[in-house]
């Protein structure tokens, strides 16, 4: 099984994302520096894998400069805070690791530096623990969504490569997997980063979880004619309504599943929801190199003069979502009352 992320001897490893399928390569960090920028270059991607990659940047980063005295250290944790916000800003995930990055360091007043340094390493690896657990409790409340033989449709990759591993959609997947459901999947390639053909695709198949692999534009075609039973993708921020911003091309899904009477879920974990925000207009949404949408891998597909527009997300009014699927349970709509009543009983 491969790792997404891991933390070893001191330095950050990676599973190269962008290098999937043709090749696995592990990249090793050890600036965290070296750490952000493998975030902006989706190296590392998904919200929550974001959130822990975030999380061990931070650390590596004060490990670097361990032998300073707290105030430095302190003026560290402003800059590094900054350097990691500024990566990429609609997964919310990324925030919440910042800022429990930042409670802890200043749990550890009154710690020698070296102290300081060691908590923050505990904690980046308590959010990497903790996200698999998460997962795998999602995947629990998920599952009896799955009827047998369910036939899936899912966009992007919200799978082990988006997490600390087994994944938010994937994951409630797997469990009905694991529970000897007969589970059919069918991948959105999902341009243009490609994350349903290249990494949706691979790890199932790595899985021995049936997979197909269709092109964005086929959803329609496959939901018209009675080929999908439900739809399930993870996400990068969740406004206190319900509205979901993930990949682009997940509106056009959700809108497709509503027309063809299939229900359409969201599993991600609490710390996707934003309750600072009262909509999805108000998540900011990533607008990508043009240059990517010109390009299918290193081939130009369009003229070079063209004028091209890359937004990475787009946002699912709560009124196409069937369920949001978390660890603390299943919210369903009003989504104002129910997500917040996750929050109470998790707490
Ligand atoms: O641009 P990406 O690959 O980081 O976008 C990823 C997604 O949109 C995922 O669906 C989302 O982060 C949920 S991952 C569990």
């Amino acid at each position: 099984m491969f790792r997404t992320i891991d933390w070893s001897g001191g330095a950050v490893v990676m599973l190269d994302q962008t290098r999937l399928p043709a090749e696995v390569i592990y990249r090793r960090y050890e600036r965290a520096e070296e750490v952000a920028e493998a975030i902006r270059s989706m190296v590392i991607r998904g919200a929550p894998a974001i959130g822990v990659a975030a999380a061990m940047g931070i650390a590596l980063g004060m490990k670097e400069a361990g032998g300073s005295s707290m105030v430095d250290l302190e003026r560290r944790m402003e800059n590094l805070s900054k350097v990691f916000a500024a990566t990429r800003p609609t997964a919310v995930n990324l925030f919440w690791a910042i800022n429990r990055m930042r409670r802890t360091f200043e749990s550890t007043r009154g710690l020698t530096p070296a102290g300081a340094v060691a908590a923050l390493e505990k904690e980046a690896l308590l959010i990497r623990d903790e996200d698999l657990e998460i997962n795998r409790r999602m995947g629990r409340h998920g599952e009896p969504l799955i009827p047998e033989s369910a036939r899936v449709l899912t966009h992007c990759n919200a799978g082990a490569l988006a997490t600390a591993g087994y994944g938010t959609a994937l994951g409630v997947i797997r469990a009905a997997v694991e529970k000897g459901k007969k589970v059919r999947v069918l991948a959105d390639e999902t341009r243009p980063f490609l994350q349903g053909a290249r990494l949706t695709a691979w790890e199932l198949a790595q899985d021995g979880i049936d997979v197909t692999l269709i092109t964005d534009n086929a959803a329609g075609h496959f939901m018209s004619r009675g080929e999908v039973d439900l739809a399930i993708v993870g996400a990068d921020r969740i406004a206190t309504n319900g509205d979901v911003a993930n990949k682009i091309g997940t509106y056009s899904v959700a809108v497709l599943a509503r027309e063809s009477s299939i229900p359409f879920y969201v599993a991600a974990p609490l710390s996707t929801i934003d309750l600072s925000l009262a909509s999805g207009v108000e998540i900011p949404i990533e607008e990508r190199d043009p240059e990517e949408v010109k390009r299918a891998g290193t081939t130009r597909v369009a003229p070079e003069e063209v004028t091209a527009r890359h937004p990475a997300f787009d946002v699912t009014p709560a009124r196409f979502v069937t369920a949001i699927i978390t660890e603390a349970g299943v919210a369903k709509a009003p989504y104002e009352k129910s997500l917040k009543a996750l929050f109470e009983g998790s707490s």
